[in-house]
């Protein structure tokens, strides 16, 4: 049988509505199985839901914030955020957040093809710098692989999903004129 496709779309204020709540469970799921992205457990999908309503949806309507889907038969595997909310002297820069894959689907390109469209839309909307902060050795190897380098670390930055520690977060950045 033939690999099935990955699909790229961004999101319109429709399409993310009737998206939300798939979105929410991957992001429940990226969350349960450790991913340092903002959330801690108790995390429900409710929880998961309120994040995509409140804090993406507002954003994303505004105009500011471009949220991608990846699609595997129709069925949503992956989503990507760029912010495009920045001061007057950064307008040539933008931040990468929120990559999360199906945790049953991972190791098949679908972050790779995610960042090849926010790479591709940022650099046709004038933002040739890209920055992003990551925790996940996983994550970490993925921006490498594709270019990305490190800033620098902040220790003790977020509290870790499960236990009452606190994590440091990587800063990475990409200049894409040089890519
Ligand atoms: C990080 C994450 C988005 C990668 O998604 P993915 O679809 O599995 O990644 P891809 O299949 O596109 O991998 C592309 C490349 O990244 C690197 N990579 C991805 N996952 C890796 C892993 N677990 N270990 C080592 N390298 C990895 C590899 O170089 C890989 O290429 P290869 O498979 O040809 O070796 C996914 O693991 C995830 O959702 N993690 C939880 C959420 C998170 O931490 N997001 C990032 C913070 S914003």
């Amino acid at each position: 049988m033939p690999a099935p496709s990955i699909a790229i779309t961004a999101l319109d204020p429709t399409s993310f509505a009737e998206a939300t709540g798939r979105l929410a469970e991957i992001l429940r799921a990226c969350v349960h199985e450790g991913a340092s992205v903002g959330f801690v457990l108790p995390f429900d999908v409710g929880e998961a839901r309120a994040y995509w309503r409140d804090k993406v949806a507002p954003a994303h309507a505004a105009g500011s914030r471009l949220v991608l889907i990846a699609s595997l038969d129709d069925d949503i595997a992956g989503t990507a955020q760029l912010d495009l909310d920045s001061m007057p002297s950064k307008r040539h820069h933008a931040e990468v957040s929120k990559v999360l894959v199906d945790p049953r689907l991972r190791r098949a390109g679908i972050a790779r093809a995610l960042m090849a469209e926010i790479e591709r839309r940022a650099e046709a909307a004038g933002r040739w710098l890209l920055s992003l902060d990551t925790a996940g050795d996983a994550a970490e190897a993925l921006y490498r692989s594709l270019g990305y380098e490190l800033a620098g670390v902040i220790p003790s930055y977020a509290r870790d999903a499960f236990e009452d520690r606190y994590e440091a977060t990587r800063l990475m950045y990409k200049d894409l004129r040089r890519s």
